[in-house]
């Protein structure tokens, strides 16, 4: 698969079937994580691969907020966490969050050529996960990555809203809102 078509196929499905989590599939990820661009090299993202009970039951129990029940058939959750300091702060500018945020574009992408679903949520408590996962409290839990491979048979308790968004790619704003062409204009 290209780098055209990953992105194109990237989905952030709900409707999940179990997979078999290898040593092997955590380096991929962590590899595809770790070659990207950060300020000064700095490499500020850190991952806890949670795929072993009893933190993945305690992820799943716990952690989870109400809206995300769906990610229970998760098969491995990958919890991304930093912190301002490992990272350039530029006066105004702090890049720990943009450079984990790159790294992140990187595995989701490298989990879809994979063949799995990587799904990013911040529907979650962050102090639980830090507890469960014996992050210390300096550190930012930015976000979870549900993995999984995609079930095509949808459960019948998903939300009309969760039914069409696995149907159907949520709307994007079109390229003139965002691109714009040798100066700004709002
Ligand atoms: C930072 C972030 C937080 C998100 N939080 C949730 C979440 O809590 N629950 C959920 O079901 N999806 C969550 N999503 C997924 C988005 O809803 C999804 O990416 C968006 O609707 C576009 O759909 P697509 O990724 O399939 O194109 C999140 C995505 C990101 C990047």
């Amino acid at each position: 698969m290209n780098v055209k078509d990953a992105i194109e196929n990237r989905r952030a499905y709900r409707s999940l079937a179990e997979i078999k989590i290898t040593e092997e599939l955590i380096n991929d990820l962590g590899t595809a994580a770790q070659l990207m661009p950060s300020c000064f090299n700095k490499q500020p993202w850190r991952f806890v691969f949670v795929y072993k009970d009893p933190q993945l039951e305690r992820m799943k129990n716990e952690v989870l907020s109400e809206g995300n029940l769906w990610a229970k058939k998760a098969s491995m959750i990958i919890a991304v966490f930093s912190k301002k300091e490992f990272d350039c702060v530029i006066k105004e500018r702090e890049y720990y969050l943009y450079d984990t945020g790159m790294a992140v574009g990187s595995l989701l992408l490298r989990a879809t050529e994979m063949g799995l679903i990587a799904h990013p949520i911040a529907g979650y408590n962050p102090s639980k996960a830090r507890e469960v996962l014996n992050i210390p409290s300096e550190y930012n839990v930015i976000n979870l990555i549900i993995i999984g491979k995609k079930d095509p048979i949808i459960p019948d308790n998903f939300t009309s809203f969760q039914l069409e968004s696995e149907k159907n790619r949520p709307p994007r704003k079109p390229l003139k809102e965002f691109v714009f062409h040798n100066t700004f204009s709002s």
